[in-house]
């Protein structure tokens, strides 16, 4: 479904990403995990068009979107969050919702009952004349992923939604990713929560320094001395092979 291939973006002479590529098959749920400054929002954002990529390609269900604007993206069923969440603050739940349920429904009740039952997906039923500035981080993170869900997408990108989460609320939240997927959409998220990891993703890609350095199940990345030296670095790897042998 999502082929990005040997994708590259650079800022001022700074290889954010270098030459990643990665795929997500339709159904799948997909990880993208890594180190602080490894790439991956850029990553993201590279894909969902909101960076033009310096080299690479980024093909949706086999048609070539590279540079497209992220409406037309969006339009053709792929969305992102964001990480850092920016709720209209004046306006509801609802019609923030709605901002995103405009991107396929142009009639404003059809709309408002579509941001409602996204509402109830997501756990927010019981808050939808909440202004947005009025909202927790837990209920800020629930809200971006709604409106991204209003708009009707077959392919999620998810950016660390769970960030600042207790383990309540992450507990709820990777219930409600596991109804979307099971509702046929497919998701690529990033996460530093690696107990959601573990649980949610079929397949693991870890980024280091804008590099692909591993992709497998969530239990061998977990036991890759690679992506082990990534995280903690400076022979990380060789002294925890040493303690456990
Ligand atoms: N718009 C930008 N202009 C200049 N540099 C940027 C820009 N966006 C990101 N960077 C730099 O690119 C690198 C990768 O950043 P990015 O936000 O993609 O990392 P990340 O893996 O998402 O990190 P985190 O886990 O902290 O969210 C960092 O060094 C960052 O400072
Ligand atoms: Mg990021």
């Amino acid at each position: 479904m999502l082929e990005v291939r040997q994708l590259s973006k650079a800022f001022s002479g700074l290889k954010a990403v270098d030459d990643a590529s990665l795929d997500a098959r339709a159904g799948e749920i997909v990880a993208l995990i890594g180190p602080n400054g490894a790439g991956k929002t850029t990553l993201f954002a590279a894909i969902a068009g909101f960076h033009r990529p310096d080299a690479g390609v980024v093909r949706f269900d086999g048609v070539d979107i590279t540079g497209q604007a992220p409406h037309r993206i969006c339009a053709a069923g792929m969305v992102r969050t964001f990480q850092i969440t920016q709720p209209f603050a004046k306006i509801s739940v609802r019609d923030n919702i709605m901002v995103g349920a405009y991107a396929r429904i142009a009639d404003r009740t059809a709309a408002a009952s579509r941001a409602e039952a996204i509402a109830r997906r997501v756990g927010m039923g019981r808050q939808l004349d909440q202004r947005g500035a009025d909202l927790t981080v837990a209920g800020r993170k629930r809200l971006e992923l709604a409106r991204a869900l209003a708009t009707g997408p077959r392919l999620l990108l998810l950016d660390e939604v769970m960030a600042g989460l207790n383990p309540t609320e992450i507990t709820e939240i990777v219930d409600v990713i596991k109804a979307i997927r099971a509702d046929g959409v497919t998701i690529l998220l990033i996460e530093h929560v690696m107990q959601a990891v573990t649980s949610l993703a079929d397949r693991v890609y870890v980024l280091n320094q804008g590099r692909v350095i591993a992709e497998g199940t969530p239990a061998a990345i977990a036991a890759d001395p690679v992506v082990v030296e990534a995280y903690l670095g400076h022979g990380a790897a060789a002294r925890l092979g040493g303690q456990h042998a």
